[in-house]
């Protein structure tokens, strides 16, 4: 009888997490008999709302391997991360790792494995801002160079992999050298119909908040280019404070935005940020999160899975950074760039608010990609 496949999966940030949910969930229905999973978790995520809370509630088995290495500098983090997996890897032999989008646990997967001859297996291949001061492309850019089979959300992500030399009629037998580029749609969108229904049917309220459908907008920030940048961040803030004089503005906060408004503003714009219409609450749950971003009016985010989900939900978004990967969504008007342009946020929230599209055509696939990318997994082994 043919061995087990065995892949290690690596995750670390919050969206991650989430992510991998869909492909475990898929492994459990129907390959758990084929393939083994193991899971590492770098532990660059590790605040119980931004780690533990989706283990619990998304059903992602337990991690097998967790590095601990908290918050350090990219160089100093990712090193870490490098360290420990390339550690697992030479302990016990994997048939591939499995590693997912742009974050420094994705780098240092991708060389931990690369180096040593363990095939690389890429959720959210492809994707590009074209902003190589962003941390993430440069992620994203080495992680794809060293990948054997390339997952792409969308079809803009299989055209940036062309422009950048990849082929599309490579034939098997795959490797590094000779990587397979695969439109294989988004494992988010899997998430948000499986876990979208079991939302409504866990709670009955969100966050403990008085929310009425549509009565409100749902903002969410975390970029460092916005959370490091007082006059960004602030110029953020002010739209936010403007849009809470007619509507309620709930505004899950990220860790890393947590810190820079404290450490970055005046004790009278905290004080301004203290107005009841302006909830800044912690991280939600991501069932929260669903329910959130179906009842809002809208969303204001600099996040790449909040873009998609506002999209998912059929909400319009505004998008708080000057680019975008997901640039279909922008072409097809269901989202809009505003960057840090307090003007035009509050400009776009005026127009947008009372505004209901009817037509949602389908861009990330059939929800079924995790399946499929378990199949092209096994195809491969
Ligand atoms: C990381 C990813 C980013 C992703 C985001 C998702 C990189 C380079 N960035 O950004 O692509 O969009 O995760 O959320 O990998 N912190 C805590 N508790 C935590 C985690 C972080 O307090 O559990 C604070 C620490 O002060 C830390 C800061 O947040 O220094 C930033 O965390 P880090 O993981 O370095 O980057 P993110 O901004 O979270
Ligand atoms: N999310 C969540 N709780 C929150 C904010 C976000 O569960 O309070 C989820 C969100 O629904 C999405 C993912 O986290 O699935 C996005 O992660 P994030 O914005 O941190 O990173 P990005 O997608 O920008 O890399």
């Amino acid at each position: 009888m043919k061995n087990k496949i065995k892949l290690l999966t690596v995750i670390g940030a919050r969206p991650q997490i989430i992510k991998a949910a869909g492909l475990s969930r898929a492994i459990l229905k129907s390959y758990s008999d084929r393939i083994q999973e193991v899971i590492l978790h770098t532990g660059q995520h590790y605040d119980t709302n931004m780690s533990a809370v989706f283990f619990e509630e998304l059903g992602i088995p337990t991690p097998d391997i967790n590095l601990n290495v908290g918050s350090a500098s990219h160089g100093k983090q990712t090193a870490m991360m490098i360290e420990g997996i390339e550690k697992v890897l030479l302990e016990t032999t994997f048939d591939g790792i499995v590693l997912y989008g742009d974050t420094n646990s994705t780098l240092a997967g991708a060389i931990a494995a690369s180096k040593l001859g363990v095939p690389v297996f890429h959720i959210e291949a492809g994707l590009r801002s074209f902003n190589k001061t962003m941390p993430e492309e440069i992620n994203r850019i080495h992680t794809d160079h060293v990948s054997t089979l390339l997952f792409c959300p969308t079809e803009q992500a299989i055209k940036n992999l062309v422009q950048e030399g990849f082929k599309l009629n490579n034939l098997a037998p795959y490797h590094i050298n000779n990587p397979k580029v695969i439109h294989s749609g988004d494992i988010m969108y899997d998430n948000t119909l499986y876990f979208g229904e079991i939302a409504e049917k866990k709670y009955q309220t969100i966050a403990n908040l008085p929310i009425k459908e549509m009565d409100y907008v749902l903002c969410t920030v975390h970029r460092n280019q916005n959370t490091d940048n007082l006059e960004k961040l602030t110029a953020i803030l002010k739209a936010l404070l403007t849009i809470a004089e007619s509507t309620p503005v709930i505004f899950p906060v990220h860790p890393r935005t947590a810190k820079k408004i404290e450490e970055l503003l005046s004790a009278e714009w905290k004080l301004k940020l203290k107005q009841t219409n302006l909830h800044l609450i912690p991280p939600v749950s991501f069932l929260e999160m669903n329910l959130l971003e179906k009842y809002c009016r809208l969303v204001l985010t600099d996040s790449g899975g909040v873009q998609k989900e506002s999209y998912f939900w059929k909400k319009s978004c505004i998008i708080l950074r000057p680019e975008t990967e997901w640039v279909e969504l922008v072409e097809n008007g269901y989202a809009h760039i505003a960057d840090t342009d307090t003007e035009k946020i509050v400009s776009l929230f005026n127009t947008l608010r009372n505004e209901v599209k009817q037509e949602y055509k389908p861009l990330y696939g059939n929800g079924k990609a995790g399946e499929f990318m378990l199949s092209e997994i096994e195809a491969l082994l």
